[in-house]
């Protein structure tokens, strides 16, 4: 019998075995505006093993890919790298109806898979940097923890010299296309930032450990499998590189302002700012949160040296959309900014001082105090937003060359 889905061989011994998800746009919060992919792989040699699984409502498109490789029956082993439902989901179906000798996961994650499914299956422990021969093919086991959970685990098949990174070096992308040599590079460097922008931003000093590590091991790798987006087979220290290049978080002369506004008070704050820091060389971009969602902020954010926000007061708080932006931002815990609040009001002015708060909180060094501008900015308020926008701008400029020097 023909299956509709069919797995892709990417090596000597592994197929991929995963699901396109063409329609997911939010992953808790962060925009998946080209859908992602949940990689499994199956592994064959004498015996075989099936890395991850895949989303719950995806266990059937796994399951085809599967069947088209070995027919229905049974697999050997189970690696578990990663314990988030995305991979998971599909976990205690996949162990009912392939029936592994053995379920392997990192100490951690046997404790998080517990923690999901209860005693559903047993769970094997695997040490950091333990070896295994299953099915007459050499596996070792990476411990990766909080990259990008505290089970997280990576697997190394040394025959094929391929790393399953699980969510390490992946992009939420959807494609028909399984290998990233056969993806525009604009696209996949920008899916790369936005998935490491929006979800590993926390962990840079550990994304910048682990390349560390991998560096020290010399690793022969030829093929790096993450659980989401392409297969690399080619210049596959490509992502890693930007990875290492996103994590140190270096401020370079580029400034965000993200604002929202109701008359556009706020907002003709934010245009004269802009025009003070584009004077002092500083490329600067403007995101209204009428047309930005917060993961593009969070995006935008790699590279830059300073960050903006502006929010008139509405019933003596900032706007919904800014203290939603504000805490998103808060918990990517960026690094290394600088910059300031704005805001409009009619007779309380809380929203600007709010900001200020927050942005403070972040860690983001204030170079003013927060300019507060009673209903609608007056020519001369317009004229001191350009002027702090250049002297920031100077400052700016500072900053960046003492971080070359
Ligand atoms: Fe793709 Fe952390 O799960």
């Amino acid at each position: 019998m023909s299956n509709v889905f069919n797995a892709v061989r990417i090596s000597d011994h592994v197929h991929w075995v995963g699901a396109v998800d063409w329609e997911i746009r939010d992953f808790h919060g962060y925009e998946t505006g080209r859908g992602t992919t949940y990689n499994a792989y199956l592994v064959t040699g004498d015996e075989t093993v099936l890395i991850d699984t895949v989303k719950k409502p995806f266990f059937g498109e796994m399951m085809s890919r599967i069947a088209s490789v070995m027919g229905p029956g049974r697999i050997d082993y189970l690696i578990s790298n990663h314990s988030e439902m995305d991979h998971t989901g599909a976990l205690p179906e996949t162990v009912s109806a392939l029936k592994p000798k053995k379920v392997f996961a990192s100490a951690g994650g046997k404790k998080a898979l517990f923690d999901h499914f209860g005693e559903a299956f047993d769970v094997t422990t695997v040490k950091d940097g333990e070896s295994l021969k299953l099915g007459g093919l050499d596996f070792t086991f990476l411990e990766t923890r909080m990259l990008h959970w505290p089970d997280s685990m990576v697997t190394f098949l040394a025959n094929d010299r391929i790393l399953f990174s699980q969510d390490g070096f992946g992009m939420h992308l959807a494609s028909s296309e399984r290998f990233a040599d056969e993806l525009p590079d604009p696209i996949l460097e920008h899916e790369g930032a936005r998935y490491f922008a929006n979800i590993l931003l926390p962990y840079s000093s550990l994304v910048l450990k682990l390349l560390e590590r991998v560096t020290a091991l010399n690793l022969p790798l030829q093929i790096l499998a993450p659980d989401h987006g392409p297969v690399w087979r080619r210049d596959i220290l490509r992502m890693p590189g930007l990875w290492g290049g996103w994590a140190r978080q270096k401020p370079t002369a580029k400034a965000i302002i993200v604002y929202d506004t109701m008359w556009q008070s706020t907002g003709r704050l934010a245009r004269a700012l802009s025009e003070g820091l584009i004077e002092g060389g500083i490329s600067t971009k403007v995101m209204p949160l009428e047309a930005c969602h917060r993961s593009d902020v969070a995006t935008e954010l790699l590279g830059a040296a300073a960050l903006f926000a502006g929010s008139p007061t509405l019933n003596n708080h900032l706007l919904p959309r800014m203290a939603d932006l504000l805490t998103y931002l808060k918990g990517l815990k960026p690094k290394n900014l600088v910059g300031g609040a704005f805001g409009s009001y009619g007779w309380s002015g809380e929203g600007a001082k709010q900001v200020k708060e927050i942005l403070s909180a972040m860690g983001v060094e204030m170079l003013f105090d927060e300019i507060n501008v009673r209903y609608v900015p007056k020519p001369e308020d317009l004229l001191k937003c350009r002027s702090l926008g250049l002297e920031a701008a100077e400052r700016i400029q500072r900053s960046v060359k003492d971080q070359e020097g």
